[in-house]
């Protein structure tokens, strides 16, 4: 029995006020299933969910979706570490969406790794296949296919599988979790595989009754 670890990408969506409505939903739906469950809003819907998940009292820890690769200081626009560890315990980095449309090359993705480090936050480090570059540091692994990402065309839970199997014989330590159009209805068919060790699905995180039921049949089936 292993108890999945269920990663809610937000991306750019939700303003302060729809986090706190989508945090109410999901209470009201029941029981949080046993999962590690971490929910990644923008930055500026962080500290709304931090309050909203408290007064609620949900089994919910949150994620930031991106981090300074430098300390803090003169670099307008930047949120470092040290800001993010007020508000998160996980940050991810080095996602598809970030290194194709904002340039994002492996010195900078080495030296982010090194600020959530520094800061006491857990990297989601995102790769696109096997042969990327890993920070020794990184923790979980996140595998995500550039063709699954919100195309409705996910990897095959084999394959992921597969590639889950090379990075655990390179990094055993890591957790290993697939992300890529995962859906209630596929979900169970990746949770099930030997080296997955959970999910970071991005679109299906929206709506709190589809992540409900994701994580409802996650659990069940793991
Ligand atoms: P998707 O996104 O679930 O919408 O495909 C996943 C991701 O980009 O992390």
């Amino acid at each position: 029995m292993k108890k999945p670890i269920i990663i809610g990408n937000w991306k750019s969506n939700k303003t302060q006020e729809e986090a706190k409505e989508w945090f109410q939903k999901f209470k009201s739906l029941g029981t949080t299933p046993d999962c590690l469950l971490v929910i990644c809003p923008s930055f500026t819907a962080l500290s709304v969910s931090k309050s909203t998940i408290a007064e609620l009292n949900l089994a919910i820890k949150l994620g930031a979706q991106n981090i300074s690769p430098f300390e803090g200081g003169a670099y307008t626009g930047e949120v470092s570490g040290t800001m993010l560890a007020e508000l998160v315990e996980f940050v991810i980095i080095g996602h598809s969406e970030r290194c194709t449309l904002f340039h994002e090359t492996d010195d900078i993705l080495t030296k982010k790794v090194e600020q959530a480090n520094k800061s006491g936050l857990n990297p989601i480090f995102c790769i696109p296949d096997e042969r990327a570059i890993i920070p020794n540091t990184a923790k979980i692994i996140a595998y995500e296919p550039i063709s699954a990402i919100g195309s409705g065309q996910a990897d095959t839970p084999e394959h992921a599988n597969s590639v889950g199997k090379i990075i655990k014989s390179m990094k055993p330590d890591c957790a290993f979790i697939y992300g890529g159009s995962v859906k209630p209805e596929n979900i169970v068919s990746f949770v099930k595989q030997e080296f997955i060790d959970g999910v970071l699905p991005g679109g299906a995180s929206l709506d709190p009754q589809i992540f409900y039921d994701l994580i409802t049949n996650a659990a069940a089936a793991t």
